[in-house]
């Protein structure tokens, strides 16, 4: 099949395979579904049952499907990117939080070559101006004996019609081919997707999160601007200043004291590199 035919329907692990610039991502086991509550669901199974790194599921449409902090992720059949890889990576496990910018920078670097450039928003959100483009959801199993694993799983509204949003979503989230009017050929973004994955894996395995860090800074487009982040039931207002060498955010409140968020979101701010508002920012 052309890999480069935008028309290109349903995603085949041979399709797939063909010309795949990965070395190891994708060069076992590909499963793709029609359909699946949420291939992270289906990841986390495969992966208990010892899959190895490298596996990839991948499902045309999701009927639960997942997002962050509870959320569920839209999923309307063969439109978006739905897939979730199985990392076992050897490092110490506080240090896997780190995954969900590896894969942030991955999925933006992978927009980027097909001629979209996007913005990130902490801790990983794939956005266009103020739309979310795509997402992530990390999750991880280990304990003391077992190295364990990580669940990497990336959405991404490819071909997805506005009309496939939800009515709460309809104004904060966008699809590549909204967004240039074209059709995307979903089998091309995920063949980069899974090259820039393995890329930025490879550096992250080599301890390398400065690089990371420094590619993430070349993408977000928030830092210095007022934000409203939400963690636990809590909400902080301040300025995003930076993230620190671990990838939590440091956000300085009014009163000079610099806080460092690991785990929340940036629900208002403002889109600085393009001066257009953010997600959920208000009128
Ligand atoms: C977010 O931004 O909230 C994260 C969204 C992650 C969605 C993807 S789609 C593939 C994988 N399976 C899921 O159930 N969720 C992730």
């Amino acid at each position: 099949m052309d890999s480069n035919n935008p028309s290109s329907s349903t995603l085949l692990p041979e399709d797939i395979k063909e010309s795949l610039k990965t070395l190891w991502l994708g060069q076992q086991e590909i499963y793709c579904y029609d359909m699946v509550e949420s291939t992270n669901t289906e990841a986390l199974s495969l992966a208990r049952d010892d899959a190895v790194e490298g596996t990839i599921i991948l499902a045309e449409a999701q009927s639960k499907g997942r997002g962050r902090q509870g959320r569920s992720w839209i999923s309307p059949p063969s439109t978006g990117l739905y897939l979730s890889v199985i990392l076992r990576p050897q490092t110490l496990p506080e240090l896997r939080p780190r995954l969900s910018l590896v894969a942030a920078v991955a999925a933006a670097s992978a927009i980027d070559q097909i001629g979209v450039r996007p913005g990130l928003k902490w801790p990983n959100d794939i956005m266009i101006g103020h739309r979310k483009v795509g997402g992530i959801l990390t999750e991880a199993c280990f304990d003391k004996k077992d190295p364990g694993f990580v669940i990497v799983g990336v959405g991404i509204n490819v071909n997805t019609d506005p009309t496939d949003f939800s009515a709460s979503t309809r104004d904060l989230a966008t699809s590549l081919s909204l967004h240039t009017g074209k059709v995307i050929s979903r089998l091309a973004l995920l063949k980069e997707l899974l090259y820039q994955l393995e890329n930025w894996y490879e550096l992250f395995r080599k301890d390398s999160f400065g690089g990371i860090l420094k590619a993430w800074h070349e993408y977000e487009t928030f830092l210095g601007s007022s934000v409203e982040v939400r963690f636990g039931d809590s909400t902080l207002l301040g300025i995003a200043e930076d993230l620190d060498s671990d990838g939590a955010l440091l956000v300085r409140d009014r009163d000079g004291h610099v806080h460092r968020v690991v785990a929340g979101d940036i629900v208002r701010c403002r889109i600085r590199k393009s001066q257009a508002r953010c997600a959920h920012d208000e009128p």
